[in-house]
């Protein structure tokens, strides 16, 4: 799904490049974008979790901002309307394995069906696609191939231990870089603050807010199968 809104998204960028030369276009959602490229992308896990989830996805929506959802399996088919609107809304969807498993503690073939039965909700619930892996912990067993591209972080603010709008959205912007891949959890009230903070801020600085695999390609990353990305830069 998220696969095919990247060549759109790529060719809406290069335009916005071009015509914007030394100064800045407006872009979609109203935010100034200037010529200068300065990518990152919000991830958020463990969701979805109704009461937070869509008060993000508003709250995105109304920014013109896409982010990376990677969800936890069993809480997809209670929350299919709020998945399906993410999807709609041209955010990408990623697999979080179906009851949070660290898979490098568990039998390779219960490690696989973890993945797996997420994998079949989203697609009975959203069509076939490549969802991405975002393994819990950011762990893996050594060598580990599930057939999609692997995501972790290069920023986390801890959104989870200290539960505080402040201090999270501090710790991003303190962190952040062009390329960044920042960590929050969509079932926090605080984390969505933060995240919604975070990007009030950033727009204001002049980035633009992409989805991990929109992220990479803008890079010049192709993502393959069985590889761990941390950054935009790989
Ligand atoms: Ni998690």
């Amino acid at each position: 799904m998220a696969k095919r809104i990247v060549p759109v998204f790529m060719l809406a960028a290069l335009a916005a490049l071009c015509l914007a030369g030394d100064g800045a276009v407006p872009a979609e959602g109203g935010a100034e974008i200037p010529a200068e490229e300065k990518y990152v992308a919000l991830t958020f896990d463990d969701g979805p979790r109704r009461a937070t989830t869509e008060r993000l996805l508003d709250g995105l929506r109304e920014r013109g901002v896409r982010a990376t959802f990677f969800l936890i399996g069993r809480q997809i088919e209670d929350n299919a309307a709020l998945v399906a609107r993410m999807a709609e809304e041209g955010h990408q969807i990623g697999n979080h394995t179906w009851s949070h498993q660290r898979l490098d503690n568990i039998l390779p073939d219960e490690a696989a069906r973890e993945v797996a039965r997420t994998e079949a909700a989203l697609e009975t619930l959203l069509g076939g696609g490549e969802y991405w892996l975002r393994p819990p912990y950011g762990q893996v067993p050594e060598g580990a191939d599930f057939g999609v591209p692997m995501v972790k972080w290069c920023v986390d603010p801890r959104d989870w231990e200290s539960r505080d709008t402040e201090k999270v959205a501090r710790a991003i912007l303190d962190n952040v870089e062009p390329g960044s891949i920042i960590l929050l959890h969509d079932i926090y009230p605080t984390s969505v603050d933060a995240a919604l903070r975070v990007v009030d801020r950033l727009q204001e600085e002049g980035y633009w807010f992409v989805t991990v695999e929109e992220l990479l390609w803008l890079n010049g990353v192709k993502p393959e199968a069985g590889r761990m990305y941390r950054s935009g830069r790989g």
